[in-house]
Formats: C-alpha cells, sequence, structure tokens
C-alpha cells in the first residue's frame, strides 16, 4: 500500500464553487490544481453507488424524497445544480484517474445500509481503479463499512472518519488496519494530536474554510484539510509535494 496524502482535499467534489458532488466539481478541482478530491457515495434504490451527500434528495437537487428509494431511471434525471447530473461512483472514478486525482471515497451509507453500501462501494473501486497509479482512500464514519472495505479490498488504503476522535481510536485503527485519520477540526485537542504523532498516522480535518484557521492547523502538525472554498486554497495545491505513506 502506498499513499500520497497531498495537502488539501476538495471537499464534496468541487466544494462550494460548483454544485457539490458533481463531475463538473471535480473537474473544476483538477482545473485549479488540486491533487485530491473527497465525495460522498451512497446506494440508489438500484443499489447503484452515486454521489450525493444526504439521504434525502431535497438540498441538493429538484428531485424529492430518499435516495435509498428511488430508481436509477428517476435519480439520473434529477438536477444537481447547474443542469449538473447525480454522477455514478464509475463516471468520479474515471474523471479521478484521468486528471490523476487521489479520490477520497467517503462511504455514507443511509441508515441500515452500512453492509450493503461498504460492499458495493469495496467492489466497484477495486475493478474502477485496478491498475491505477493512483489508490483511492476509502473512509466511513461508520466503522462497520470500513471492516467491510477491510476484508473486501484489503490493498486500498482505508481512513477512519469521526467527528471527534474518541478515546479508543489507536484500537480501532488497528483493527481496522487504517492509515489516516480523519476529523471534524473543531474538535481536535493537543494532547490527541500527539498521541497521532507519535504513533504516525496522519491527521486529515474537515471543513476548513478560513486561511488563519487552515495556517493554525498545519502548524499544529495536521497533515491535509478538507475544504468548500477550492478559490482560497489553490495557490497552495501545487508547491507541496505530499506526505508519502509506504506500509
Ligand atoms: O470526509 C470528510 C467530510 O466530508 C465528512 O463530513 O458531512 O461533509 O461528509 P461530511
Ligand atoms: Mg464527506
Amino acid at each position: 500500500m502506498k499513499l500520497t496524502l497531498p495537502r488539501w482535499f476538495a471537499h464534496r467534489g468541487g466544494g462550494s464553487l460548483a454544485p457539490e458532488n458533481t463531475l463538473a466539481g471535480i473537474r473544476l478541482a483538477a482545473r485549479l490544481g488540486y491533487r485530491a478530491v473527497e465525495f460522498d457515495v451512497m446506494l440508489s434504490g438500484d443499489g447503484t453507488p452515486v454521489l450525493i451527500h444526504d439521504e434525502t434528495l431535497e438540498r441538493t437537487t429538484n428531485g424529492v424524497g430518499r435516495v435509498c428509494d428511488m430508481p436509477d431511471s428517476e435519480l439520473f434525471a434529477l438536477d444537481a445544480g447547474h443542469g449538473e447530473r447525480i454522477p455514478r461512483l464509475a463516471e468520479a472514478a474515471a474523471l479521478c484517474r484521468q486528471y490523476g486525482l487521489l479520490a477520497n471515497v467517503e462511504i455514507k451509507p443511509a441508515g441500515g445500509f452500512e453492509r450493503q453500501t461498504a460492499e458495493t462501494v469495496a467492489h466497484q473501486a477495486r475493478a474502477l481503479w485496478h491498475g491505477a497509479e493512483v489508490m483511492p482512500l476509502l473512509s466511513s464514519f461508520s466503522l462497520e463499512a470500513v471492516e467491510v472495505a477491510r476484508d473486501l479490498a484489503p490493498d486500498l488504503p482505508r481512513g477512519l472518519l469521526f467527528e471527534q476522535i474518541p478515546a479508543d481510536w489507536q484500537q480501532e485503527m488497528a483493527r481496522l488496519r487504517a492509515v489516516t485519520l480523519h476529523c471534524n477540526a473543531r474538535h481536535l485537542d493537543d494532547d490527541t494530536l500527539a498521541a497521532l504523532k507519535d504513533a504516525a498516522v496522519p491527521a486529515l480535518c474537515y471543513t476548513v474554510n478560513d486561511p488563519e484557521q487552515a495556517k493554525k492547523l498545519f502548524e499544529r502538525g495536521v497533515s491535509s484539510l478538507f475544504t468548500d472554498r477550492l478559490d482560497l486554497f489553490a495557490s497552495e495545491t501545487s508547491a507541496y509535494k505530499g506526505l508519502h505513506l509506504d506500509g
């Protein structure tokens, strides 16, 4: 397993400059020089993995109802903003490979679909990135989903995702053989950060849209940040070679 972590990840596809979790967003991130992009993946009513954040369609599309109830024929006819469609994971993967972007695939199961979502994403991710130079980083708030990814796609790097890092993070990292730890920037305390550093575990923080906050987090030793404000940090994306992990 080899993983190079860029400093900046475009959050939810393209952040706030393009409709979130769309191919237009990923293209924009690449055009602005980003080397990594995070997006959320959930199953449609037909079990197709698609890029969307919420369990319901209302906030980001002109549709109504639950993503997990929506057949593909209706889901892919929806407008996800500026005429963009909800992308399949397969389309996002192809774009990331084309641009050489590191994809952080956040497995975002609708409640009750943890295992099924992780199984589908793990299988597809293995096939979609087969032979790729840059492998995707799979992560999830659902530890069950990460466990499934570990078992079905052991060669793909995994990250644990927490709102706030729990006391037993080290056991969970070991159990799930995860290589990165992702958390909300607001809840990362210095003691935990020091322990992460001692364990050589990179900390990745979401969601940082303020340059002062970003500067402080990097000074404190955070490895990478997720941002919606692609415009603010584009100039920092190319200067830094990235943190290389080998294991
Ligand atoms: O994966 C990091 C971040 O995206 C987690 O929060 O709610 O934006 O998916 P959310
Ligand atoms: Mg996310």
